[in-house]
């Protein structure tokens, strides 16, 4: 497994002083008004995810500079981590592979981020106008850590929500691990009614450290996750990127069919 070269050998200042990664222009840009930077410090070639420019542009919202540092070293810990186990897998599992390193990790995510001490402080998505067109979809996406893992890639990013927010309609190309680190997220699941539409089936409520997995990807997984509460929340998210080609975490964005009688489970977990 590669590891990036931007978070071994770099540090916050020579990040600033790098303008590659601030060149990136957001498409919708936000509304913030202290002096803000692109919340990614890995340079765009050793980060797998960041292949495709178009999807990358679209990928993250700005930190400002003092929650930057903090975000950058959350990312040096992780791979610390990340690291670190890959030595103890490979010493104690010879002839494994990268792909069963990767399952090894994906089943580890919340030792990953106990021992690398995250700390979801800086993440804080200042938009807070609901009139605002982006704020719907203007939960946070962060960047933890990539790697193409030697063909068995994946990804750890963190999804941060203010009071209100919530991600589109949506299904995956791709597994999922997602892990609560934050707050309460309501989950809820859809059907597809037809090719952009789906209907909501169930609603699920999820607290600190619940963990959910999107690992059969041969059934639909359409889901939306919001945080009704009044108190910001986050979670993790471990993506298995095998065989996609757009580098993107979603396959499908539907809109809301109407419920027309169908009712909905609540609270199941
Ligand atoms: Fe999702």
């Amino acid at each position: 497994m590669a590891i990036p070269q931007s978070i071994t050998n770099r540090n916050p200042s020579q990040l600033y002083s790098d303008q590659g990664f601030l060149n990136h222009s957001e498409p919708n840009p936000l509304e913030i008004s202290i002096p803000h930077i692109y919340s990614r410090p890995f340079i765009q070639h050793d980060v797998w995810q960041l292949k495709n420019n178009a999807a990358a542009r679209n990928y993250e919202v700005a930190l400002d500079r003092s929650s930057y540092e903090t975000h950058f070293y959350n990312q040096q810990r992780i791979a610390a981590v990340i690291i670190g186990f890959q030595e103890k897998f490979f010493m104690e599992h010879p002839v494994a592979t990268p792909a069963g390193f990767r399952k090894f990790l994906e089943a580890s995510l919340e030792k990953i981020l106990t021992e690398a001490e995250f700390d979801a402080s800086p993440y804080v998505c200042k938009i807070t106008d609901p009139s605002d067109d982006s704020f719907i979809h203007g939960y946070g996406k962060y960047l933890l850590y990539g790697d193409d893992n030697e063909g068995a890639p994946f990804c750890l990013q963190y999804f941060h929500f203010a009071p209100g927010q919530k991600t589109p309609l949506h299904d995956h190309p791709v597994a999922c691990v997602s892990l609560v680190v934050k707050g309460q997220i309501v989950e809820r699941h859809y059907q597809a009614v037809s090719a952009t539409e789906a209907r909501k089936t169930q609603i699920t409520h999820r607290d600190y450290f619940d963990r959910k997995s999107i690992l059969d990807l041969s059934a639909p997984n359409i889901h939306s996750l919001k945080n009704k509460q009044t108190s910001h929340a986050g979670s993790v998210h471990f993506y298995y990127m095998d065989g996609d080609v757009t580098s993107r975490a979603v396959k499908t964005i539907y809109q809301k069919a109407p419920q027309n009688g169908f009712s909905v489970i609540r609270n199941l977990q």
